[in-house]
């Protein structure tokens, strides 16, 4: 079968479209013949680095159809259209920008009737991690606020739409030229993260935010916390540098602050599975209350330019690689 791999970090040019050998079904596994993979940065950051072990088939999500299943699986027959994540890292660690992938149950969930391939490996990563930090670490309730950092990409357009499927209400950040396209996915207001004032604007437009969402802590831990409302909580889904900005000003309106990483859930025995977030989330999309955009698609042999474009390119949504 065609795969995508690295046998080193380095540029996007290390990776190479390479014939391999196609996966068997291990014991609890399913064959999938993959008809869509979406690329999320940490793909680029993985095969910048050279991890998690080489060589790699990059990719962390896929949707397509079981074609074979493993010893202990029951759950799952021939034919079932499936959608998964976590096959970045973890005990997996196989990739999805190829044309099979034997993949281990519990990173899997069937994808609904009348939810595209293309759709379902989309929103698996950047799904599961919006209702990660929104739901599981934030508790996001109906009528709650939720500030939204960076609303116009893979994590923050989901995240904007789960918002307000969850009967909450969205503010998000991005570029001007998004802001029309966040109100129709949801968003109550939209603020340019450019401007000088972005924390009273965001403490303004969410009435002091129940949900903060940040891609960019480094950057905004200050304004999450001048953002935030009482009992109020932040959710890092990245950073590096962050230093508390105010202690005083989040004890007096006791904040919570959770760092994340999806990627956790394929590698912690006791964090949540994740094909139950997949279901709830393909409910969702196929109950027509969560949407997710596909900027482009790309082949396998564009893969290169795919990892490129995640992250020095600016879209709205998700890029998409069919093989
Ligand atoms: N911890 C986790 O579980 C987890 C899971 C998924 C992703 N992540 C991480 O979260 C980040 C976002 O992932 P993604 O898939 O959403 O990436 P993405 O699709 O590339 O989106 C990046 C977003 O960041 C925005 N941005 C860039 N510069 C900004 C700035 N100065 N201020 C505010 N926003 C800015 C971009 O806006 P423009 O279009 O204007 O540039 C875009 O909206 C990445 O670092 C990724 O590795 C973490």
């Amino acid at each position: 079968m065609r795969a995508v791999r690295y046998h080193e970090g380095g540029d996007p040019d290390v990776l190479d479209l390479e014939d391999i050998e196609r996966p068997d079904p291990g014991r609890g596994d399913v064959l999938v013949e993959i008809e869509a993979a979406s690329v999320n940065p940490v793909d680029a950051k993985f095969r910048a680095a050279g991890l998690p072990r080489l060589p790699k088939t990059t990719g962390s999500d896929l949707a397509g159809t079981v074609v074979a299943v493993g010893e202990g699986v029951d759950d799952y027959a021939e034919g079932d259209r499936v959608f998964a994540t976590g096959l970045h890292t973890g005990r997996f660690a196989g990739g999805s920008f190829a044309e099979y992938a034997a993949v281990p149950t519990d990173l899997l969930a069937h994808l609904p009737e009348g939810v595209s391939f293309e759709h379902g490996a989309a929103v698996a990563l950047v799904g599961v991690t919006a209702w990660r930090a929104l739901v599981h670490h934030a508790g996001l309730e109906p009528g709650g606020t939720a500030l939204v950092h960076g609303g116009n990409g893979g994590v923050g357009h989901v995240a904007v739409g789960l918002a307000d499927a969850l009967g909450a209400t969205p503010v998000a950040t991005a570029r001007p030229q998004y802001h029309d396209a966040l109100g129709d996915l949801g968003a109550g207001t939209v603020l340019d993260y450019g401007r000088d004032d972005l924390a009273d604007a965001a403490r303004d437009a969410t009435g002091g935010a129940d949900a903060v969402l940040d891609h960019m802590p480094d950057t905004y831990l200050g304004t999450d916390v001048a953002a935030a409302g009482f009992g109020g909580d932040i959710v890092a889904i990245a950073g590096d540098t962050a230093t508390f900005p105010d202690v005083a000003a989040a004890r007096s309106a006791e904040l919570d602050v959770h760092m994340m990483s999806m990627s956790n859930l394929a590698t912690h025995s006791d964090a949540p599975d994740i094909g139950p977030i997949l279901d709830r989330i393909g409910n969702l999309l196929a109950e027509g209350r969560l949407d997710v955009t596909i900027d482009r698609t790309y082949g396998l042999d564009e893969a290169a330019e795919a990892h490129r474009a995640v992250l020095e390119e600016s879209f709205l949504g998700k890029l998409v690689v069919e093989p």
